[in-house]
């Protein structure tokens, strides 16, 4: 899979290495408001209705990707899943969440066995819904994905998407983002900041 780490923001709210410090720690440094997180309505994998409230309270770990994603999506989850074991072992601190920006193929009964893979988050919830729903989850969190056909066939495609693990705090509000580039310890030690 040709995985782009692209991320498309409506406004021209990020900004990287802006402040010295920041840049020597590499830690992302986010400017202003950033405006990321908001309303949606989708399923889980018990095929329930979810809305963003159900998942405040604690903070969250949420990834949005897509099942057949062949090894992005697995490396960012299974990260995900080695946060949880350093820092949440009883799995009951922060809410970790993998949204599909690849509803037509993820459906509740495929997430439903999709995130109980070795090394994910024990309770990781997958998220799915009708691509409308999806959409409106991705535009809350300025998420870029775009279907990529592999041949002719309608059925053969695969999805280039964000690469980027977003952690909210329990009242839902954004505190930062890791990308693929970001190690365990990097987010454990932010992650660490709320529920250390
Ligand atoms: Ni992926």
């Amino acid at each position: 899979m040709k995985a782009l780490i692209i991320l498309i923001f409506s406004l021209p709210i990020l900004l990287f290495g802006c402040s010295e410090q920041a840049a020597k720690s590499g830690k992302n440094v986010i400017s202003g408001s950033a405006e990321i997180g908001g309303p949606y309505n989708l399923i889980n994998q018990d095929n329930l209705l979810v809305t963003e409230n159900d998942f405040l309270g604690k903070p969250q770990l949420i990834y949005f990707g897509f099942s057949y994603c062949p090894d992005i999506c697995p490396t960012a989850l299974q990260k995900m899943g080695s946060v949880q074991e350093e820092l949440d072992t009883d799995g009951d601190l922060i809410n970790y969440l993998f949204i599909s920006v690849d509803p037509e193929r993820d459906t509740s009964e495929s997430l439903k066995l999709y995130v109980e893979s070795d090394g994910f988050p024990k309770g990781l919830n997958g998220l799915t819904g009708s691509k409308e729903q999806v959409d409106k989850a991705k535009l809350a969190y300025k998420v870029y994905s775009q279907r990529v056909s592999l041949s002719d066939s309608k059925v053969d495609y695969t999805v280039d998407h964000s690469d980027i693990m977003y952690f909210m705090d329990e009242n839902g509000v954004f505190i930062d983002f890791f990308f693929g580039k970001n190690t365990i310890q990097e987010i454990g030690e932010a992650v660490r900041k709320l529920v250390g």
